[in-house]
């Protein structure tokens, strides 16, 4: 069995991370067109942005980024290597993020996605719930193209959910 190992991003994985996020921007863009630009890459490392990378055979498969700000872990930029997918890799990324947050006595976990994706309910299975939901025009040339920034929050209670 191939081992997947999840671990601290360093300043030496920012190349491959990079290149895994803009396969995966790439990825959204086909399937719902213009859309936010996923956060900079430069951003990592620089106020307090952290992330995390998942790891197998020494490849970079799939890589999250977060920041805990305010008793908040607010997480972005994840992503999973085409090739890999469904073998529960977003699940254990999410998993370990949830672990630090309630190591760092952080309340709640935020993100943003945008509706049109369809991934809200990978989401709901991690115990997230929608906070918000709004149609934003930027990236549109008529009402209909609009996409939905849906912001959603999962509230960290005493006992991790299972
Ligand atoms: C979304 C993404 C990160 C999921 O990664 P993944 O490693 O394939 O997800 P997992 O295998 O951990 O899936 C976990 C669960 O969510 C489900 N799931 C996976 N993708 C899903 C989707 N698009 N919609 C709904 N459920 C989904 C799986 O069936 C699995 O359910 P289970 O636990 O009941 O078996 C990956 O498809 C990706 O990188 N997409 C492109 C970038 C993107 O859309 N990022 C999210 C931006 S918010």
């Amino acid at each position: 069995m191939i081992e997947l190992r999840i671990r601290r991003a360093s300043r030496e994985d920012r190349g491959a991370i990079e290149r895994l996020v803009e396969l995966g921007a790439k990825d959204v863009r086909k399937r719902i067109g213009p859309h936010p630009c996923p956060v900079p890459i430069e951003d990592l490392g620089a106020r307090g942005v952290t992330a995390l990378v998942a790891e197998e055979q020494e490849k970079i498969v799939g890589s999250v980024a977060y920041r805990i700000r305010g008793g908040r872990m607010h997480f972005f930029n994840l992503v999973v290597d085409a090739k890999h997918r469904n073998n529960g890799i977003a699940k254990m990324l999410v998993a370990e993020l949830e672990t630090i947050a309630r190591n760092a006595n952080a309340k709640h976990m935020t993100l943003q996605t945008i509706g049109e994706l369809g991934v809200e309910q990978l989401f709901v299975r991690f115990g997230f719930r929608v906070q918000s939901s709004k149609k934003e025009f930027l990236f549109a040339n008529d009402r209909e193209n609009a996409l939905t920034t849906v912001y959603m929050v999962k509230r960290l209670g005493k006992f991790p959910t299972p």
